[in-house]
């Protein structure tokens, strides 16, 4: 009895290695992301919970092989960092550093100051002086513990209103317009080696990559440093505005800065909305969620399509692109499941649901290898 338990642990092992090296034979065939694009732009995901801490099987796999930088898709919010006035935790975070430093992954910081996800006592500040405190505290000591670990920060998240002027959040209410200058300033000194960001949905659009250009330009004026913007890049099947897109990469880089595409996905789904305003909830029905048993064909090519002239339009401007960020790395995960009707089958990515390429993978590599 007793000589019969080596013996099944080593069957098993070998069972157990024998499977992990078929997943990752087979995902070796498939090629890599990162290295196809490694001359033009880095290539990266956002990371959940489950993708930090290797629980996701198919993520595991799929990250440390397609991707060469990675941002919390939450974990570095302030709702995370900061729950209690005063009081840091930055245990996920730190793990999130952990994961990235031992896939040699760059990280990209998200975010420091946004209207969204704050913690609850954040609403409950009434004084303009302890609501100053909050907000130069929040990003000084964020700013300074992730310095040196992070190579990017989105400094300051949708700031802007569609017609391009200062969007009435907690921030502007507050502290006024000169906010954002405050914001770059406080960062550029915690995290003197990090390249600061500003980052927004809609900001292809022009309108509001006029207002974002204009804050730029303050930002240079009032002599705070700015090295690049974040167009999030949440984009719809059919839909996806590839001449605003262009002529946005080729104005911002006029100004001098670096362009990343900070969140990307096409969501296949009908939507009534057109930004990526996570504060707005709608209820679904069986025509809102259309795709339960699989993707049709038209829709997976059309998919591909859309891919494949966005990375055109990427590469044709490589030169003033520093990354292209996927905003999940398999369908399965991706926010889009439940934004903004909950409990829907979305197929925004370039992976599926077993983490397996699609169509829509092959075009984009396509897009690269064959021009
Ligand atoms: C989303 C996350 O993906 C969700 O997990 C979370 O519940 C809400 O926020 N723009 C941003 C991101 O800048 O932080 C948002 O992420 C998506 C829209």
């Amino acid at each position: 009895m007793k000589k019969t338990y080596p013996i099944c642990i080593a069957f098993c092992s070998l069972l157990l290695l024998g499977s992990v090296t078929a997943q990752k034979n087979k995902a070796q065939q498939i090629p890599s992301l990162k290295e196809v694009f490694k001359s033009d732009f880095l290539i990266g995901a956002a990371l959940n919970w489950p993708q930090i801490t290797g629980k996701d099987r198919a993520a595991a796999v799929l990250i440390p092989q397609q991707f060469n930088t990675v941002t919390p898709e939450d974990v570095m919010k302030a709702e995370r960092l900061h729950p209690v006035w005063g009081t840091y935790d930055f245990s996920k975070g730190d793990q999130l550093i952990a994961y990235a430093k031992r896939h040699k992954l760059q990280v990209n910081g998200h975010t420091l100051v946004w209207h969204s996800q704050l913690p609850p006592f954040v609403h409950r500040i009434q004084n303009i002086d302890s609501f100053r405190t909050f907000f130069t505290d929040h990003i000084k000591t964020v700013a300074e513990h992730f310095s040196g670990k992070v190579q990017s920060w989105d400094v300051v998240n949708e700031a802007l209103n569609e017609d391009g002027t200062l969007r009435k959040s907690i921030f502007l209410t507050k502290l006024g317009d000169q906010y954002i200058v405050d914001a770059f300033k406080l960062a550029a000194a915690a995290a003197p080696n990090t390249a600061l960001y500003y980052n927004d949905y809609n900001n292809e659009q022009p309108a509001k990559r006029a207002g974002c250009i204009r804050v730029i330009q303050e930002l240079k004026k009032a002599g705070a440093r700015i090295d690049g913007v974040g167009i999030q890049g949440h984009w719809h099947l059919g839909k996806v505005p590839f001449k605003a897109i262009e002529e946005s990469i080729e104005q911002y880089a006029a100004q001098g800065v670096k362009v990343a595409i900070t969140e990307l996905d096409i969501n296949v789904l009908p939507t009534k909305v057109t930004g990526a305003e996570v504060g707005q909830h709608f209820k679904g029905d069986a025509a809102s969620n259309p795709y339960v048993n699989g993707l049709p064909d038209s829709i997976r090519q059309q998919l591909a399509a859309d891919y494949a002239t966005l990375f055109r339009i990427f590469l044709k401007h490589k030169d003033k692109i520093a990354r292209v960020t996927f905003w999940g790395v398999h369908d399965a995960q991706s926010w889009l499941n439940d934004w903004p009707i909950p409990g829907r089958r979305n197929y925004p990515l370039l992976f599926d649901r077993q983490g397996k390429p699609k169509s829509a993978f092959y075009a984009v590599i396509d897009a690269k290898l064959k021009k």
